[in-house]
């Protein structure tokens, strides 16, 4: 009787749980065919921009960085500021979208709120933004390279150096250029640097956005492509991958890599903690399947670039030049 009662109750909670989500997908999913939420997003104004003078104006064939960072991140734009310093690079910081932004607030119940988190909402619009901008700053090429970076990264030092070192064709035949393979098993073989052990393969499953070179013309794809968000933009990236609609390559081992998110240092994206079980679980989950397919693991950076940057004299520059959005975020 007991275990009669036991397995209506299962029952039930299935049959709900089902009725639930049905209901949520179909009431999403029609208000998401009539949405435009990019008519919302417009290129940035250079006066947004903030501008880090290094000397060094290109990036393996990219002519300009783009650096995504909340305003209410000083901490992670001192980060940034310090890792540009150090390779002498001249960068754009760009502001990021936040879950508080009124271009997001006013698409959630547009939503899928199962598919695509607010906070990835906000992580693609930011994205978008910046391939607006770039498109908008090309409009006759097709064959500009830019780089992309969120703020919570770390460089390989010799990343200009390597990417030096690579045959030349590789930019003409991709679209975009991963420096990591976010545990992304390696892919055809594409290129071998002549000096120094990195490879450049085809990226498979690329999922993730922290460090990428994007083309102009695959800049105009992507607003295309993904003009309606649907889930998380890595995810969407992979697809399009997957159905041959874009070609990426990666960097093995990786030149750039995601610093981990803690209490302290929190991630704007994923809101995950990495101390939390769920997490640890995760991990060594991944850590499993890489064992499993031969994926060797990076961990680190051969030379950390922010090991060797001076995170005083990025404060104080920082101070002393950022003004507007960057100054007054609250
Ligand atoms: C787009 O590019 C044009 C021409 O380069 C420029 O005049 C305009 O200001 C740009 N728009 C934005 C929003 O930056
Ligand atoms: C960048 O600005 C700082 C502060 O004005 C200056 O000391 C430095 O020489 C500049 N660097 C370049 C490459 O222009
Ligand atoms: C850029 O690509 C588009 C679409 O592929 C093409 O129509 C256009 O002519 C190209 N422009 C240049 C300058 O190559
Ligand atoms: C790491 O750096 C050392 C010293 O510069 C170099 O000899 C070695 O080849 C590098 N290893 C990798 C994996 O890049
Ligand atoms: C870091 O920069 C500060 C201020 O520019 C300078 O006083 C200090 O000597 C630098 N530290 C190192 C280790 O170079």
């Amino acid at each position: 009787m007991l275990f009669i009662q036991r397995y209506n109750k299962a029952i039930c909670l299935i049959y709900f749980t089902f009725i639930f989500l049905s209901i949520n997908y179909l009431y999403h999913f029609k208000n998401y065919s009539i949405l435009h939420p990019i008519q919302q997003i417009k290129p940035l104004d250079r006066s947004l921009l903030f501008r880090i003078n290094g000397s060094t104006k290109s990036l393996g064939k990219a002519t300009s960085i783009y650096i995504i960072n909340l305003p209410s991140r000083p901490d992670r734009r001192t980060e940034s500021i310090a890792l540009m310093q150090t390779l002498n690079l001249e960068a754009f910081i760009v502001p990021a979208y936040s879950v508080q932004s009124v271009e997001i607030v006013s698409q959630n119940r547009y939503r899928n709120k199962l598919l695509l988190k607010l906070t990835e909402l906000a992580c693609w619009a930011s994205h978008m933004r910046v391939w607006m901008t770039i498109a908008n700053n090309t409009l006759l090429h097709n064959n500009t390279w830019s780089f992309i970076f969120e703020d919570d990264i770390d460089l390989e030092i010799d990343t200009p150096r390597i990417l030096k070192s690579f045959s030349h064709s590789i930019w003409n035949e991709a679209d975009l250029i991963y420096l990591g393979h976010c545990g992304d098993i390696p892919g055809t073989l594409i290129d071998q640097s002549w000096k120094h052990i990195h490879r450049v393969h085809q990226a498979l499953r690329p999922s993730c956005t922290h460090a990428y070179a994007i083309r102009s013309d695959a800049a105009r794809k992507l607003i295309y492509l993904l003009s309606k968000p649907s889930r998380a933009i890595d995810d969407s990236i992979v697809k399009l991958v997957d159905n041959h609609q874009l070609v990426a390559y990666s960097i093995h081992p990786p030149l750039a890599m995601q610093l981990p998110s803690s209490n302290t240092n929190p991630s704007d994206v994923n809101h995950r903690n990495e101390q939390s079980f769920i997490y640890r679980i995760q991990f060594l989950f991944k850590k499993f399947s890489h064992w499993l397919k031969r994926v060797p693991s990076y961990e680190k950076l051969n030379k950390s670039t922010l090991q060797k940057a001076n995170l005083t004299k990025a404060i104080s520059w920082r101070k002393m030049y950022e003004k507007g959005v960057w100054k007054n975020y609250n």
